[in-house]
């Protein structure tokens, strides 16, 4: 059992559920792992652990081989730790750009985000998208600029950066003493003390600190120290001071600086997503009614992963909870059906390892096991009937139509398109006429096709061919405009499982001439428009 495993039971401490985000290379994982370092959570191993470079040996799945040939991380997973008296609930998003529908999600169950930026690169294409995202749903944000110990831009300009391109005030909380490159400690602002830091080998073990006073600091960085404090000063003058009512309407992102790979302001960063963000707060339901934290047990799937494990064959559903006292083996009311639902096997999730769990609490995250019929957005609940909203879905931009290529293997096909659907791995697009036989599918990032493929032939034993189409834009349309659509050229109107009427175009310039054509036709666009690609 790892360490935090019996820490995580003991009882409704405060909890902290937040994502990390990042362009890919910024150093996600890398300050996933020093979380959990310090957090006491590696359970005697060292950082690294958490994504073993250069050692797949222990993928167990064809998912995971996937993961392995591509060198990427699909696979989403919660940690969750107990760091001072609060338990963290930390949520794995997806490394590459391909997979942010995923990322869209797992922001649903976040109360605060973290941003990382390469201290080289500021913000990146990724970066930006995600932001938005977070932006959408109003999340707090805390931002970290991170690989400090190597050559960067300045702070200054890395601030400026952030308010230009997200148009969102960066207010730095701490402070860095030593240019990018030639990193010495950080200033924390809050209360002027000088943290410094001594590097350990790759940051094994959590760095040492030591409080130096502004004399000494003086006396023994020099020029550093005084660069240091000139900018501080600025600050000061400028009034760039931290507003907690700014930042928890996502408006104000607290900036830190510091280096993930040798710890240098890692503590100073996890103290603040304890201290700063919000905890779980009542969450909304369909009506816009908020269900209190102390209404009976609810909560809501923000993902659904088969297959993680061949000696698992099954299907995990991920279940944020929203209200009330999780235990497991309650029976719950799946909304979406009315049926009951037994939790005798829930699962608390540690990255790739499962764990019984016995209780959790609003922000917690719970693998509940055998969750055949539960889709992304589905409200699970105790006692008394809540539905929560839906996640929206991001507005694809990658559209191919898939057929089985061994007719034999039809009914495997059908099995698989619907259980990908319900996952939420691509969205599944159906002609009316022409039914189950050729759909649609329909992706943010063409990567999600080539799990789609894989899976189908190594999950469902169903080969298909993809062809490619030219459609390039979703639009949600209804009935009538559908009617008058159907006939047009570079046009096309398919259905979504939930009955959603999709038309798709070839090109935006098409879709826009249309409009301005015919402005009488519905043709809304999809939440995330325009922030995919
Ligand atoms: P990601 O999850 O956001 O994609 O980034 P990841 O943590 O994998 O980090 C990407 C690369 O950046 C890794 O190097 C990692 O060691 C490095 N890195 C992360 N944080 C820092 C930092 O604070 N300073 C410096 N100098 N480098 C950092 P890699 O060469 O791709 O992997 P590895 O061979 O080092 O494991």
């Amino acid at each position: 059992m790892n360490e935090h495993a019996e820490h995580a039971h003991v009882g409704p401490r405060p909890r902290r559920t937040f994502a990390i985000i990042s362009h890919p290379d910024a150093g996600k994982t890398t300050l996933t792992e020093k979380f959990l370092l310090y957090g006491g959570a590696l359970g005697g191993g060292s950082a690294g652990a958490v994504k073993a470079r250069g050692d797949r040996r222990s993928a167990t799945s064809d998912w995971m081989e996937l993961e392995q040939q591509r060198g990427i991380s699909i696979t989403s997973t919660v940690l969750q730790f107990p760091y001072r008296d609060h338990v963290v609930n930390l949520l794995d998003t997806p490394g590459h750009r391909d997979f942010s529908e995923d990322t869209y999600r797992v922001l649903a169950a976040a109360d605060a985000a973290v941003m990382v930026l390469d201290a080289a690169r500021g913000i990146e294409a990724q970066t930006l998208k995600l932001f938005e995202v977070c932006r959408a749903r109003g999340l707090p944000l805390l931002t970290f600029v991170n690989k400090w110990d190597r050559p960067g831009r300045t702070p200054l300009e890395l601030l400026d950066e952030i308010e230009d391109r997200l148009g969102l005030p960066a207010t730095p909380m701490t402070w860095p003493v030593g240019i990018a490159g030639d990193f010495r400690g950080v200033v924390d602002r809050r209360d002027g003390s000088f943290v410094r830091f001594t590097r350990v080998a790759r940051g094994a073990t959590e760095a040492p600190e030591e409080l130096v006073s502004a004399e000494r600091a003086h006396r023994e960085e020099g020029d550093a120290w005084d660069v240091a404090a000139e900018g501080l000063e600025l600050l000061d003058a400028v009034g760039a001071t931290f507003d907690s009512e700014l930042f928890l309407a996502g408006e104000l992102t607290p900036t830190f600086f510091g280096s993930a790979l040798t710890n240098f302001g890692v503590r100073l960063l996890l103290n603040s997503v304890i201290d700063l963000a919000p905890g779980p707060g009542p969450r909304l339901d369909v009506d816009g009614n908020p269900r209190p934290l102390d209404a009976p047990m609810s909560g809501f799937v923000f993902k659904v992963q088969a297959n993680l494990d061949p000696s698992h064959r099954d299907r995990i559903a991920y279940l944020r909870v929203c209200s009330g006292r999780f235990d497991r083996g309650m029976v719950l009311t799946h909304g979406r059906t009315g049926r009951s639902f037994s939790t005798k096997y829930a699962h608390t999730v540690f990255g790739r390892d499962r764990e019984t769990v016995e209780d959790a609490y609003p922000g917690d995250v719970v693998g509940l096991v055998n969750a055949n019929d539960v889709r992304v957005g589905d409200t699970l609940w105790f006692g008394e009937p809540v539905e929560f909203p839906a996640i929206p879905s991001f507005a694809p931009e990658h559209f191919q139509v898939a057929r089985v290529t061994d007719t034999a293997r039809y009914k495997q096909f059908r099995r698989g398109i619907t259980q990908l659907d319900e996952e939420g791995v691509v969205q599944v697009l159906r002609d009316a006429e022409l039914g189950d036989s050729a759909p649609m599918l329909a992706a943010v990032g063409p990567m999600q096709f080539d799990v789609a493929v894989h899976r189908l032939q190594n999950e469902f034993g169903a080969p298909v061919e993809l062809s490619p189409t030219r459609y390039t834009v979703a639009r949600v349309t209804d009935t009538a405009s559908a009617a008058a659509l159907r006939g047009m050229q570079g046009v096309t109107v398919l259905a979504r499982s939930d009955g959603t009427l999709l038309a798709l175009f070839e090109s935006e310039f098409w879709l826009q001439r249309l409009i301005g054509d015919k402005p009488d036709l519905v043709l809304e666009p999809l939440v995330g428009t325009g922030l995919a690609g």
